[in-house]
């Protein structure tokens, strides 16, 4: 019943779904010229999606009844961290309230109910992420965290002097940092796959860098800077041809994308929690099971141990054996209890909606003039970055932010993607399931006053 439930994201007595004449209320007011769209392609999701009334998406993040500088907050630094709904932010409450306690260690009741609490998140991370099993399921601090665990561990057994490591222009510095250090390490090569004009993974380039000494392929499934959705399943495809091992960065995608990893045929998939409306301190690493179990830990310590005598230590199997010490058991219930939230929306219903603003977003955009987009891949998720002609862009975050609009400004963490394109920073709206035209409207009509040189900002 709840599987068909979450297949299908329809839920008939749902607070979340509009009519079909109610959903004529939040379909985007035509308030642009009609032009080319970039991004083009709206992705074929296969399904019929429900619109779902953002409003009531809206009143389950108390955070959106913020007021900055005397405005109601327009939250579009999403690509940075998520906010969180009511669900999340009371189950936390209720794991310290009534279930805390240390797991797997104690015969009392508490533990129980901590254990059960933390397992049963193990389980809903796997159902999000389509693994198979929950013995595949690896809870760690964030994104880096798990790049690290995969780089320290299996790298470090399995990559040897002279191999190499392919990532692509696109990656997030977390992505690019621990393989560097590896190959440093090992005497190994780190070498990158290009992107065209719009920001986009050139395959046959990729393709070409691939020889009998690649061990590993990292890669982001949607890029942090540009909102670039590569083409994961081919790009694995391409790297198990060549018996290479491949890692999927999820950060950007979770919130987005409904993801399967059986489908994507990848050997990791990272995420953090934060970027997909859980707490902050939690993250995931999927790993193929077989995999895990030949990959030696890289933390030592008690929970991932069977016995230990002074002369041996015999490790637990998967995931056990790579979660030494006291994990962040309350955030993992938190993060299971956002990944229900999303289950009753639906990803693809999500999905459809968020690709819908992103379409709109960027049509506003493109009518300020002096704006350029920096990625207009065609296909696109959650982010939109651009620079505005002659002013500085931390200026134009500041100026937003007067507005109440949050949005990033800066490198994002991703500086060899901007140096590709001649920058050191760019402005980011980044977009969630409770954005609204609204937010867009606002942004746009607040660069129109920034470029017009209203509000006492001027060009640099
Ligand atoms: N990686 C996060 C971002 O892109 C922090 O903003």
């Amino acid at each position: 019943m709840l599987a068909t439930t979450l297949m299908t994201g329809g839920l008939g007595a749902s607070p979340y779904f509009l009519d079909p004449e109610q959903a004529r209320t939040v379909t985007p007011p035509l308030r642009f010229e009609s032009r080319e769209l970039s991004p083009d392609a709206v992705p074929n999701l296969g399904f019929a999606a429900r619109p779902f009334d953002p409003q009531a998406v809206r009143r389950d993040f108390p955070i959106l009844q913020e007021r900055v500088h005397g405005r109601p907050l327009i939250w579009l630094d999403n690509a940075a961290t998520t906010q969180k709904p009511n669900a999340v932010i009371d189950r936390l409450s209720e794991f310290y309230r009534h279930e805390n306690s240390n797991i797997h260690r104690a015969a009392h009741t508490l533990a129980a109910r901590a254990t059960d609490a933390y397992e049963s998140a193990r389980e809903k991370v796997r159902r999000f992420l389509n693994a198979p099993s929950a013995r595949e399921i690896i809870f760690v601090r964030g994104t880096t965290e798990g790049i690290n665990l995969v780089a320290q561990s299996w790298g470090r057994r399995n990559v040897e002097q002279d191999d190499e490591i392919i990532i692509t222009w696109l990656e997030h510095h977390a992505n690019i940092v621990p393989w560097q250090q590896l190959c440093a390490e090992k005497g190994a090569r780190l070498r990158v796959a290009p992107v065209d004009d719009r920001g986009q993974v050139i395959l046959e380039e990729y393709e070409k860098l691939f020889s009998s000494r690649t061990k590993l392929v990292a890669f982001s499934q949607v890029s942090n800077a540009l909102g670039t959705v590569t083409p994961v399943r081919e790009m694995v495809e391409i790297a198990h041809r060549y018996g290479a091992r491949v890692m999927v960065d999820g950060a950007q995608a979770v919130s987005h994308l409904r993801v399967d990893v059986q489908s994507l045929d990848c050997d990791w998939y990272v995420f953090s929690g934060h970027k997909v409306f859980g707490p902050t301190g939690i993250g995931v690493v999927f790993g193929k099971e077989e995999l895990l179990n030949a990959t030696p830990p890289w933390q030592g310590g008690g929970n991932m141990i069977v016995d230990v005598t002074f002369e041996k230590t015999i490790y637990q199997p998967a995931p056990g054996r790579f979660e030494a010490g006291t994990g962040n058991i309350a955030d993992a219930v938190g993060l299971g209890a956002a990944l229900d939230y999303l289950d009753q929306i639906g990803m693809e219903n999500v999905s459809r909606y968020e690709h819908e603003l992103l379409v709109y977003g960027t049509e506003g955009l493109l009518s300020v003039p002096g704006l350029r987009l920096i990625g207009t891949a065609a296909e696109k998720a959650g982010v939109l970055s651009f620079v505005l002609d002659g002013f500085r862009t931390e200026d134009v975050g500041k100026a937003l932010d007067e507005e109440g609009i949050a949005v990033r400004a800066g490198h994002h963490c991703a500086q060899p993607i901007l140096r590709r394109f001649g920058l050191e920073s760019t402005v980011r709206p980044s977009l969630a399931l409770y954005n609204t035209y609204e937010d867009l409207d606002a942004l746009v009509a607040a660069l129109r006053r920034i470029q017009a040189g209203h509000g006492g900002w001027s060009h640099q």
